[in-house]
């Protein structure tokens, strides 16, 4: 999958850029402030209608004006579809080849971005729901059944919580609630449970090609409710279990919202033991590993490394640009970059965007 072109208007602090992208790895440098990140949050946006650095689209508006409009091309080996998205303060309008959609799932076929920014360096430091939004995400953009579950759970908790907070809830009520929740959980955890399990194996084939020598990473996905026979019977024990201390604290303790997945080397966190480099790279490579998990050549996502190859030294710098390079089409923000082996684009504090063309 490929991004060939994008128009922003009134976007952060563009009044009105095109751009034409090529295949393989395009570099978009410039000073700090520039303008870079803006650019590969655009093209994030357009493929998950939201960004991956402000709950808030207000902020995604040029200043002082009263909305703003990204239009993007894409193209997955057929033919090109153009994603528009109209932001305003009151919500925002997507269309697909000019066709309003009504799910944000229809974008799934149409744009798929993997992202890693400098705030991943701390990844598995980081609060166990950014884990569960990684692999909900990624598990999500591939299977619109997984999406349908995890709806239909949060609807389920939402509901039990609701129960929840009253001083003496309607235990029939709570049962069946509790009963649907754990139907949809079920799916989930064999789902996540699934993926770690190929995530491991592309997960530290990325690392041993963009390291040097580091050890072998295990992912361990921590389901609430161990897999394995009669799931289902078990995971009602365990909300039994629990059930005087959710009706104490008004609200639900256990279940696929509480998950986390850990990584160890010789059984030790790494958040204990890894170096602030080894941290980056380990971070990249899980960013980067749901690449080699979809089969589709066409479907392979788009790679996006914001402030990517920062505090890297010159080695583990050039194996990463080494291990991009084959990839469909990568995006990478840096403040220098003088290597010859990409598509260049040099951004100006003034919002003027030149290509420099390479061999
Ligand atoms: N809504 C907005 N309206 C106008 N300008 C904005 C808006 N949001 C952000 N900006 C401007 O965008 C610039 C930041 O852009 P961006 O984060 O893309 O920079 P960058 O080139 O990635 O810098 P760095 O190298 O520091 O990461 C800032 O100058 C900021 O003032
Ligand atoms: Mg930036």
């Amino acid at each position: 999958m490929r991004i060939n072109k994008i128009n922003l208007r009134n976007f952060r602090n563009y009044q009105n850029l095109t751009l034409q992208f090529a295949p393989g790895i395009n570099v978009l440098s410039g000073p700090n402030g520039a303008g870079k990140t803006n650019i590969v949050e655009a093209i994030f946006y357009l493929a998950f209608a939201s960004s991956f650095r402000t709950n808030e689209d207000v902020d995604l508006i040029n200043n002082n004006q009263p909305l703003a409009y990204l239009e993007g091309v894409f193209s997955n080996g057929k033919y090109p579809q153009k994603v528009q998205i109209e932001l305003q303060a009151a919500g925002k309008k997507i269309a697909v080849n000019n066709h309003g959609i009504r799910r944000l799932s229809e974008l799934n076929d149409v744009a798929n971005v993997l992202v890693f920014t400098p705030k991943d360096v701390l990844f598995f430091d980081d609060a166990p729901r950014i884990r569960r939004r990684y692999l909900d995400t990624n598990i999500a953009k591939n299977a619109n059944y997984y999406l349908r579950t995890l709806l239909t759970a949060e609807k389920a908790l939402k509901e039990r919580n609701r129960l929840l907070k009253h001083a003496n809830p309607d235990r029939t009520h709570l049962e069946i609630t509790t009963e649907k929740l754990i139907q949809a959980s079920e799916i989930i955890v064999n789902y996540r449970a699934e993926y770690v399990t190929h995530l491991q194996k592309t997960f530290n084939a990325v690392l041993a090609k963009i390291t040097d020598g580091l050890q072998e990473v295990k992912l361990r996905y921590l389901p609430f409710v161990n897999l394995g026979d009669n799931w289902q019977e078990r995971a009602k024990t365990a909300y039994q279990r629990t059930l005087s201390y959710d009706l104490e604290h008004h609200g639900t303790s256990i279940g696929y919202q509480r998950e986390d997945i850990v990584a160890e080397i010789n059984d030790q966190p790494i958040t204990a033991t890894a170096s602030q480099g080894q941290k980056r790279l380990i971070a990249i490579a899980i960013k980067l590993a749901p690449y080699f998990l979809i089969t589709e050549e066409e479907k392979k996502p788009i790679v996006i490394l914001d402030d990517g190859l920062s505090e890297l030294d010159e080695k583990h710098r050039r194996k990463v640009l080494e291990f991009l390079t084959p990839l469909n089409q990568t995006f990478i923000t840096v403040t220098q970059f003088n290597e010859p082996c990409a598509t260049h684009y040099v951004i100006n504090n003034n919002q003027s965007v030149t290509r420099k063309e390479t061999i």
